[in-house]
């Protein structure tokens, strides 16, 4: 079959580099891609935004079935779209995407059925919310209600820096539409840990817990990024948290979803915060998360094609997933400066070392082709994976694998999955 995957991230390149693995799969496309999956997929040049351009070229190219990565499109429909013209794809339609593309929606959702989540209040006027800040307690937590590319969130530890926030928001709209509304809410303490699951409306199948590192520096110090780096398995979610997530969360949320009249088929990410009184949903996500899906993908030995299929149809009952008992280390490397300015353009050197190793993963996101050789072209450049026995052993493989990588700038962070393997760090 040929398939086609949308985007052109870290993300888009483990799942083609798994989807390449099924027999099943004869062609992989990915629209716009990036050079460094050219070894493995045919790159179209369309932007994964580009709803229509998508279905036309899937259409005229006989695409038997098409992977989306990122959340623009799914908010925008693009299942919608290609449904309408009766081609296959993966991944919720734009009325069970709006679990991502409106905190609104997902904390009303929550509350409603009584899901576990920060207490919260929704405002839709400046005036409004600013006498709310004004006596409030804190620190609390202001979220822009639409997409805002992993920028809208801000922790506000006293009422000036809330009010800063709220009139970034509301009033200078630096995110434009997304911030017509907002959620205030109460600031929760504890590890956060992403469980993604696979679930076509009715049968719920986690996939392994990751953990992500979103600010820039060692420490969880500076500003919030896509992501600097990931792994899995998160020892301190266990058999009987992961059932707990199970019971209280992702199967209470496919139900209320239900009785809501929507059908969610796809991958629902649950993005967690363990608190002394339990796992609570910080927000949900309508797709595969990005860098999570880096360590989560290649620890998974189960057809991807098969699993996908069985969303599709609604027949993921009694499907099952096996998983590589390795652990996954995934670093992010990104161009100094991200995620505010950078430079680009710079030879990235030493990858060819790498290759030799076939526990040694590079998923590209930021590279382009430049005369024969990679270059930097983005804030993440690529993430290097590597599966270890145990995740010492990974952490120390990865680090020593990214020793022999170099360009010019290149920032990293030194620290990813220490929360797992130190003691109060
Ligand atoms: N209620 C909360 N308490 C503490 N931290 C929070 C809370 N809500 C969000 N955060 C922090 O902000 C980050 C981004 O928030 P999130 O709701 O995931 O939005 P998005 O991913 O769309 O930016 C989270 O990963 C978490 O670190
Ligand atoms: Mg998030």
């Amino acid at each position: 079959m040929k398939i086609l995957v949308v985007g052109s991230g870290g993300r888009e390149h483990a799942l083609v580099w798994k989807l390449y693995q099924s027999e099943r799969v004869e062609r992989i496309f990915v629209a716009p891609g990036n050079d460094g999956m050219a070894e493995l997929a045919e790159i179209v040049n369309i932007k994964s935004n580009d709803i229509k351009g998508l279905a036309d070229w899937a259409e005229e190219n006989g695409i038997d079935l098409t992977v989306v990565g990122p959340e623009e499109p799914l908010v925008n429909g693009i299942v919608d779209e290609f449904e309408s013209r009766g081609l296959r794809i993966f991944g919720p339609d734009k009325k069970a995407a709006r679990i991502e593309g409106s905190k609104v929606f997902a904390k009303s959702i929550l509350k409603k059925y009584n899901i576990p989540t920060a207490e919260f209040e929704v405002f839709t006027t400046f005036e409004e919310a600013l006498a709310y800040l004004k006596q409030a307690e804190y620190p609390l937590v202001i979220k822009a209600e639409g997409l805002a590319a992993g920028k809208g969130v801000f922790i506000a530890t006293d009422k000036e820096k809330a009010c800063q926030a709220v009139e970034k928001i509301m009033e200078k709209r630096i995110f434009g539409d997304a911030g017509q509304r907002i959620v205030v809410e109460d600031f929760l303490e504890g590890e956060e840990v992403s469980v993604l699951a696979l679930t076509d409306g009715k049968t719920i199948i986690p996939m392994v817990p990751a953990q992500d590192h979103k600010p820039v520096f060692d420490g969880d110090e500076g500003p919030n990024t896509g992501g600097m780096g990931a792994y899995s398995p998160v020892p301190f979610v266990g058999s009987d948290l992961q059932h707990e997530v199970y019971e209280n969360i992702l199967e209470p949320t496919v139900r209320a979803l239900n009785k809501e009249g929507i059908k969610y088929k796809g991958i629902l990410y649950a993005g967690l915060i363990l608190t002394d009184s339990g796992p609570k949903v910080l927000e949900f996500n309508a797709r595969f998360g990005d860098p999570e899906t880096q360590v989560i993908i290649p620890r998974l030995k189960t057809d991807l094609v098969d699993l996908i299929d069985a969303v599709i149809d609604e027949k993921l009952e009694g499907k099952r997933l096996d998983w590589d008992d390795r652990a996954a280390v995934c670093v992010v490397l990104a161009s100094g400066g991200y995620p505010f300015d950078y430079d680009t353009g710079y030879r990235i050197k030493g990858l060819e070392q790498l290759a030799q190793y076939d526990n040694f993963l590079i998923f590209h996101a930021g590279t382009k082709m430049e005369d024969g050789h990679f270059v930097t072209d983005g804030g993440r450049v690529m993430g290097i994976t590597v599966l270890g026995n145990g995740l010492i052993d990974a952490i120390n493989q990865v680090y020593q694998a990214v020793e022999d990588i170099y360009f010019e700038d290149m920032h990293y962070r030194t620290d990813i999955g220490y929360k797992a393997i130190v003691d109060d760090y």
